[in-house]
């Protein structure tokens, strides 16, 4: 018998070295010090040794039992280091490589020109308005002294949804709203998207931005328009743009004006951009007319008033030298990047 266990411990002494997993190792203590296994099987011959035997064998077994549970448990801890070792390696990040770059969005151009001009208005003092891009009639022309019929209606060629409903064809609706709610002071810029069946070419397009503007409070005369627009132009473009006020039409103002600036291709000589005349229409203006004052309640004896619309689409252009309006809408990223 204690042949049979010096022959168990060493041949589990030999098939531990070989082992290479945990799985083999669980196998092998199974086999040998299991329920079933191999020591377990000779414990149970016991019975048959004399009464001085059983002691010295019963032992011997003890202690080959636990130096095996000990030589198991070594080499579990050896193979698992060796396993978690490889892991690492296998897992390593090297924290000094060069990352990977996200690409990352930005503004569109029209979006950045849109709030420099905020910033600049919102300087000297303006809130800033909303209004529908689906407008009623009543906004978009009646209340602005355009009744049904009037010409004027025609150089806005307009897209109707039904008779009195309409795509805003100019930010001056939103004059109206404003007015119908807030009473004087008021000191507005009302940005947003308006539609003309315009044809498309360099400098137009059937739906483009316009930025209204509308102040009104006692005493307020054409020279607070020309100063406003002329500092925010200069603070737009610096200050050696030269700009023009040339006397113009609109039903709901009066007087009215359009201001143009020097041709930001040619400089003023003529070319495509400009159609010939060295001179771009950037926005119209003018002193708010008495009969839109008391269409929206405010009493044109006391208050007076002046506004501008201006392409946001053209004050784009100008800031960064683009000849074609239509690189805006096509979103070509070789030159949306640019910006
Ligand atoms: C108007 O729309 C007036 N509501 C402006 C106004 C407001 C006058 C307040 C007085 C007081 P006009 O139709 O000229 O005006 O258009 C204003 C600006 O929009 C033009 O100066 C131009 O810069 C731009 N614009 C006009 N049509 C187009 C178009 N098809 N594509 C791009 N920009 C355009
Ligand atoms: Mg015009």
């Amino acid at each position: 018998m204690k042949r049979q266990l010096q022959e168990i411990k060493e041949a589990v002494e030999k098939v531990l070295s070989g082992a290479a997993d945990l799985e083999a190792l669980e196998n092998i203590r199974v086999e040998y010090l299991g329920k079933k296994g191999k020591l377990t099987a000779v414990l149970k011959g016991m019975g048959k040794l004399s009464s001085e035997e059983r002691p010295v064998i019963g032992a011997m077994a003890n202690d080959i039992r636990s130096f095996l549970e000990k030589e198991i448990d070594e080499k579990k801890a050896e193979i698992s280091k060796k396993l978690q070792d490889i892991k690492l390696k296998s897992e390593v990040i090297d924290v000094t490589m060069p990352g990977k770059a996200q690409a990352m969005g930005k503004y569109h151009p029209l979006s950045q020109v849109m709030n420099e001009i905020k910033d600049i208005f919102i300087g000297m003092g303006f809130e800033i308005a909303e209004g529908p891009d689906v407008e009623y009639d009543y906004y978009n022309f009646e209340a602005l002294n355009i009744p049904k019929n009037h010409p004027a209606r025609d150089t806005q060629d307009t897209f109707y949804i039904k008779e009195n409903i309409l795509l805003r064809t100019q930010t001056s609706s939103i004059q109206v709203r404003v007015m119908e709610k807030q009473k004087p002071p008021i000191r507005i810029i009302a940005p947003g998207r308006v539609y003309r069946s315009d044809a498309v070419d360099a400098t137009h397009s059937p739906v483009f931005h316009q930025i209204e503007g509308l102040v009104v409070d006692k005493g307020v005369t054409m020279a607070d328009l020309k100063g406003t627009l002329e500092t925010f132009i200069k603070e737009l473009y610096g200050s050696e743009t030269k700009v023009r006020f040339r006397p113009h039409h609109f039903p709901f103002t009066e007087p009215s004006a359009e201001l143009d600036i020097s041709c930001f291709v040619c400089g003023g000589e003529g070319c495509r951009v400009c159609k010939g005349e060295g001179w771009i229409e950037l926005l119209g203006c003018g002193m708010v007319h008495p009969k839109v004052l008391s269409n929206c309640g405010i009493d044109p004896e006391i208050y007076s008033g002046f506004a501008f619309g201006l392409g946001l689409e053209r004050v784009a252009m100008r800031r960064y030298d683009i000849d074609d309006m239509r690189l805006f809408f096509e979103n070509d990223l070789r030159f949306l990047n640019q910006f």
